[in-house]
C-alpha cells in the first residue's frame, strides 16, 4: 500500500520535472534538440549557427581586397560644445527618470507578449515575425538596456541572443540594409559597449552570412541575399536600388573589420563607396546622388533627389564614416562638403510661417528637360538632416552647416508645436518662401486649407509612426551647442508624444496627428526603443554618456566606438 503511494508520488516527481524541463525549453524559444548543439561561453549556452557562411565558395573574389586605413587617427575637431563639470540637474535627472518609465514598460510588455519575436503588437498584444524572425526588437534593445543600467534584462537578452541561429528563418531571404543597420549595429554596439563576447560571436557570424550579398560580378549588393542563390554564386547588384538601402553599411561593416582585424567586410562597403564617390558628379544633380541607382550596370540616370526616403542615411554616412575612419580617407570629408553645399542650393527651403522664423526644411527635387523643380513636402523621415548638418560642420569646421543645421532641427520643433497634438505628421506639405534668407511675408500664403496649422497646406499622411529622426536632430544640437532650449523643445515633444501614443500596455502608433486622442494603430516599431527613447533619454542624461567625440551613432542609433587618435 505504501509502496504504491511512493511510486504514485515519484511519478508525479517525474512528470513535473519533465514538465518544468520542456517549459524551460519552450520558454526559452529554442527545440530540445538545440540544446546538445550548445556549447558554454561563461555563464551562457551558445548554439552556432546551422550554416557557416565563412566556409561558402567565393564565386566573385576580389583581387585587391581593401584594409581600413592603418596610420595613426586625426585628431578631428570637437563635436560637443565644452560644458561644465555635468548638465544634470533636478529638472533634468526628473525628465530622465520619465523616460527610462517609458522604456521599462515598452520593454516588459515586450518581454511578456512578444519575447524572442521581431515585434511587438501593443493593441493585440501579440508578437510579430517582421524581419526574419531574428528577435529584431531584442537584439535592436541590447545597447538600451546596457545604457539605463538595467543590467538583468541585458543579461537575459544576452542568453537569447546566445541562442539565434541565422539559418534558421522562414524566409528564403533576407534585407540587407535592415538587418545591417539593426542586428549587426546592435551587435557591435552592444559589445562595444559591454564587451560580452558572446555578441561579437554572433556578430561575426551574421557578417559572414551578410558578406555574400557582395559575392556578384561587380562586388556591388543587391537588395536581398537569397540564401540558395547565394550558395550557387547567382548573385547579381540591384539594377534599381535606392541610395540607402545599398550605400548605408559601411559603419557596420566598417567596425566589424576593425575589431576582428580582418579586411574583408570593410572592403565591401568601400567598393559602394568607390561606385558613390565616382559618380557624385554624374548625375542629373551633380554633387546629389538620386534616390534610386542601378548597380549593376553603375548608372546614376535617374530624375529624383532627396534627403528623405530612399535617400536618407546614404547621405548621413558620409560625414559619420569620416570620424568612424578617424579622417584618413578624405573622399568621405570631401563628398559631404559637395553634396551638403549641394543639397542647400536645391533642396533646403524656408517654409512661409506666421512669425517668419528663420526656420528650413528639405523638399525633394526633380529634374525635368529645362529646369529642377522643387517639392516643399517635409517628411518627418528627413528630419535626421539638421544633425548630420551639424555632426559634419563639427567635424570639418563648417560653422555655416552647423547653423543650417540649427535652422532645419528649428523646422522640425516648430512642425511639432504646430499640431494640437504636439506631435507632427509623417508628411506634410507647406509653401516657400523665395529665398533661405530675407523677409518672406505671411500674407503671400493664401490658406487654402484653413483646418491646419498655420503654414501647412496639406497633410498628405497623418500619422506617427514613433519616429525619432525629429528628436534625434534636437539630440545632436543639444550635444553641438549645449543650450537648454534644445532640452526644452525635446519636453515638449516628449509630453506629446507620450500623451498620445501611450496605452494601458505600452505605446503605440497614432494614426493623426491633427487631433488629439486619435486612434492607435497596431504596431510599435523597433526603433521606438532603440531610438526614440534612447534619443530622448540621452537630452536628459549627463552629456558625456556617448561622448560624440569618441561614439558615432549608426542610423539606428547603435553606438560605435570611434578610434582613439
Ligand atoms: C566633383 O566636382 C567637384 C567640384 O565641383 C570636385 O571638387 C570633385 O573633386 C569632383 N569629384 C570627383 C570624384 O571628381
Amino acid at each position: 500500500m505504501l509502496g504504491q503511494c511512493q511510486r504514485r508520488l515519484n511519478r508525479r516527481y517525474i512528470a513535473l520535472l519533465l514538465f518544468i524541463t520542456v517549459s524551460v525549453f519552450l520558454w526559452n524559444g529554442f527545440r530540445p534538440q538545440d540544446y546538445y548543439r550548445t556549447t558554454r561561453v561563461g555563464a551562457v549556452r551558445y548554439l552556432s549557427s546551422s550554416y557557416d557562411w565563412s566556409k561558402n565558395p567565393v564565386f566573385y573574389p576580389v583581387k585587391d581586397m581593401k584594409s581600413p586605413p592603418a596610420a595613426e587617427p586625426k585628431v578631428l575637431s570637437p563635436v560637443q560644445f565644452k560644458m561644465g563639470e555635468s548638465s544634470e540637474n533636478h529638472r533634468s535627472l526628473a525628465r530622465k527618470t520619465a523616460v527610462k518609465k517609458a522604456f521599462i514598460k515598452s520593454w516588459e510588455a515586450y518581454k511578456t507578449y512578444a519575447w524572442a519575436q521581431d515585434e511587438l503588437k501593443p493593441l493585440s498584444r501579440k508578437g510579430k515575425q517582421s524581419f526574419s524572425g531574428w528577435c529584431a526588437q531584442l537584439v535592436d534593445a541590447l545597447d538600451t538596456l546596457w545604457l539605463m543600467d538595467m543590467k538583468d534584462d541585458f543579461q537575459l537578452a544576452v542568453e537569447q541572443v546566445a541562442l539565434i541561429d541565422w539559418s534558421r528563418t522562414s524566409d528564403d531571404f533576407l534585407n540587407l540594409f535592415e538587418v545591417t543597420i539593426r542586428h549587426l549595429g546592435g551587435l557591435l554596439a552592444a559589445y562595444d559597449l559591454s564587451g560580452e563576447h558572446v555578441l561579437l560571436a554572433k556578430a561575426i557570424e551574421l557578417g559572414d552570412m551578410l558578406y555574400a550579398t557582395f559575392d556578384t560580378p561587380n562586388r556591388l549588393p543587391s537588395h536581398w541575399l537569397y540564401f540558395n542563390k547565394a550558395k550557387q554564386g547567382q548573385q547579381r547588384a540591384d539594377d534599381s536600388m535606392s541610395g540607402a538601402a545599398g550605400c548605408s553599411m559601411s559603419l557596420e561593416f566598417t567596425r566589424l573589420s576593425q575589431i576582428t582585424g580582418d579586411p574583408k567586410y570593410y572592403d565591401a562597403t568601400e567598393r559602394v563607396k568607390q561606385f558613390i564617390y565616382l559618380n557624385q558628379n554624374n548625375t542629373k544633380i551633380p554633387g546629389l546622388w538620386p534616390h534610386v541607382m542601378n548597380y549593376r550596370e553603375e548608372t546614376v540616370d535617374k530624375a529624383m533627389f532627396t534627403l528623405g526616403a530612399g535617400a536618407d542615411s546614404l547621405y548621413e554616412y558620409l560625414p559619420k564614416m569620416h570620424a568612424m575612419l578617424g579622417g584618413l580617407d578624405p573622399e568621405y570629408a570631401q563628398m559631404t562638403t559637395l553634396a551638403l553645399d549641394t543639397a542647400k542650393k536645391h533642396l533646403l527651403y524656408r517654409p512661409i510661417n506666421p512669425k517668419d522664423e528663420m526656420i528650413l526644411m528639405a523638399g525633394n527635387a526633380v529634374v525635368g528637360q529645362n529646369e529642377i523643380e522643387l517639392t516643399t513636402e517635409m517628411q518627418h523621415l528627413t528630419c535626421f538632416i539638421g544633425g548630420t548638418y551639424a555632426l559634419a560642420g563639427k567635424l570639418q569646421g563648417r560653422d555655416d552647416f552647423v547653423d543650417l543645421g540649427s535652422r532645419l532641427t528649428a523646422g522640425c520643433v516648430w512642425a511639432y508645436d504646430s499640431f494640437p497634438t504636439n506631435i507632427m505628421p509623417e508628411i506634410s506639405e507647406l509653401k516657400a518662401c523665395p529665398s533661405i534668407d530675407g523677409k518672406c511675408r505671411y500674407e503671400d500664403l493664401k490658406s487654402s486649407a484653413s483646418k491646419l496649422p498655420p503654414g501647412f497646406t496639406r497633410v498628405r499622411d497623418p500619422r506617427y509612426l514613433l519616429r525619432p529622426e525629429a528628436i534625434e536632430s534636437v539630440f545632436y544640437m543639444w550635444r553641438v551647442t549645449g543650450d537648454e532650449m534644445w532640452r526644452d523643445a525635446a519636453w515638449r515633444m516628449w509630453e506629446g508624444i507620450i500623451k498620445e501614443t501611450e496605452n494601458d500596455l505600452a505605446f503605440a502608433s497614432v494614426s493623426d496627428v491633427r487631433h488629439e486622442g486619435s486612434d492607435q494603430d497596431d504596431s510599435m516599431e523597433t526603433f521606438w526603443m532603440s531610438e526614440t527613447l534612447k534619443y530622448f533619454w540621452l537630452i536628459f542624461e549627463d552629456h558625456d554618456v556617448l561622448n560624440l567625440d569618441e561614439w558615432v551613432l549608426n542610423t539606428e542609433a547603435h553606438p560605435l566606438k570611434r578610434p582613439k587618435s
